[in-house]
C-alpha cells in the first residue's frame, strides 16, 4: 500500500472537490497505480511525499493533475452500436429535417474522451446524411482531461484503437495511415472541436445544441452532481433537441428536466428537454 486510509481519503477528497468524481474507498490501489507520473512531476519519491506536498503547499496545478489522473479514458468508435444505429434511424432524420431551414447543426460530445466519439458522429453524418456536408456542422467535445483533449485534437489513433469499432469501410474512406498510426481525415476532423470544460463547473462559452451525448460520465458523479450536469445540460440546448445517454444511465432519477422518449424500432430510450416556465 503506498499511503494510509487518512491521505486516501484525502485524495478522493481531491478528486471529488477538482471533478466531482467518486472513488469507492475500495478502489484505492487505483492511486498507487495512476499517480505515479504525477508523483514523478511533482518530483517526490512516493504517494506518501505527493500527498504531504499536496496537503502543505496545495499546488492547484498538482491537484488538477490527480483528479485528471483519475478519470477513467475509456472508450471507442461507434461505441455501443445501438446508440448509433437510434441516431441513424430515427434522432438524426428528425433533426435534419427540422433544421433543413437554417441548415445548421450543432452536436456535443459531453466528455468526449479521445474524441472517437465526436469523430464516429462526424463520419455518421457524412456516410448517411451527405446533404449536411455543405451545412454549418459543428460538433464539439468537452472533457476535464486536458490530456485527453490534446489526443482528440491530433486526431491520430493507434491500431488497438481503430480496431476497436471502426468498421473496414470507414477505415479506408476515413483515416490515412502514417505508419503505426491512423490519422482521421480532413473533411470528418474540420467538423469537430475540442475544447476543455468541466461538467460540474460553470462551462467555457459553447453553442446552443440540437443532440448531446452525454455517456458514460454521470455514472461516476453523485445524484446531487448529476443534477447539477442535468440543469447546465438543459440550459446548453436547444428546446426541441435531443439527449443521449449511456447503457447504465438514466435521467428520471436526478432531474425532471427532460422527458424520456421511447423508439419501438430500436427499443431504445432518449431525452428530449422539458420546457422550463
Ligand atoms: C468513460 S469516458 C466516456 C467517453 C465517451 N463519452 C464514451 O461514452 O465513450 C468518461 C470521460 O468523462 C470525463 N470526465 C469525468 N469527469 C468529468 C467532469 N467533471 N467534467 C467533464 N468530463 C469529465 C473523463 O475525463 C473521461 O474522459
Amino acid at each position: 500500500m503506498g499511503c494510509s486510509d487518512a491521505d486516501y481519503a484525502y485524495l478522493r477528497e481531491i478528486v471529488f472537490h477538482q471533478s466531482a468524481n467518486l472513488i469507492d474507498p475500495s478502489r484505492n490501489a487505483l492511486f498507487d497505480r495512476r499517480l505515479i507520473s504525477v508523483t514523478r512531476m511533482a518530483g517526490v519519491s512516493s504517494l506518501k511525499d505527493l500527498v504531504a506536498m499536496l496537503k502543505g503547499r496545495r499546488p492547484a496545478h498538482l491537484h488538477r493533475a490527480v483528479a485528471e489522473a483519475m478519470t477513467i479514458n475509456e472508450t471507442s468508435f461507434f461505441r455501443d452500436v445501438k446508440p448509433f444505429d437510434l441516431l441513424r434511424t430515427a434522432i438524426l432524420p428528425r433533426l435534419i429535417e427540422s433544421r433543413r431551414a437554417t441548415r445548421q447543426l450543432r452536436i456535443w460530445s459531453a466528455a468526449s474522451s479521445t474524441g472517437q466519439e465526436a469523430h464516429s458522429m462526424a463520419m455518421l453524418l457524412l456516410e448517411r446524411f451527405p446533404e449536411v456536408a455543405s451545412w454549418d456542422v459543428e460538433i464539439v467535445g468537452t472533457d476535464i482531461s486536458s490530456r485527453v483533449i490534446e489526443y482528440a485534437q491530433r486526431g491520430r489513433y493507434r491500431r488497438l484503437e481503430i480496431n476497436r469499432g471502426l468498421p473496414a469501410s470507414m477505415l479506408l474512406r476515413y483515416t490515412i495511415r502514417h505508419g503505426e498510426e491512423w490519422e482521421i481525415v480532413p473533411s470528418v476532423r474540420s467538423l469537430c472541436r475540442f475544447v476543455c470544460a468541466n461538467l460540474c463547473a460553470p462551462l467555457p462559452p459553447l453553442p446552443s445544441f440540437d443532440l448531446v451525448l452525454l455517456r458514460n460520465v454521470l455514472i461516476y458523479f453523485s445524484l446531487q452532481d448529476r443534477n447539477v450536469v442535468f440543469r447546465s445540460v438543459h440550459r446548453q440546448m436547444a428546446s426541441d433537441g435531443y439527449l443521449l445517454l449511456g447503457n447504465a444511465e438514466q435521467a428520471e432519477e436526478s432531474t425532471d428536466r427532460f422527458n424520456i422518449e421511447f423508439s419501438e424500432e430500436e427499443r431504445s430510450y432518449f431525452y428530449r428537454p422539458v420546457q422550463m416556465l
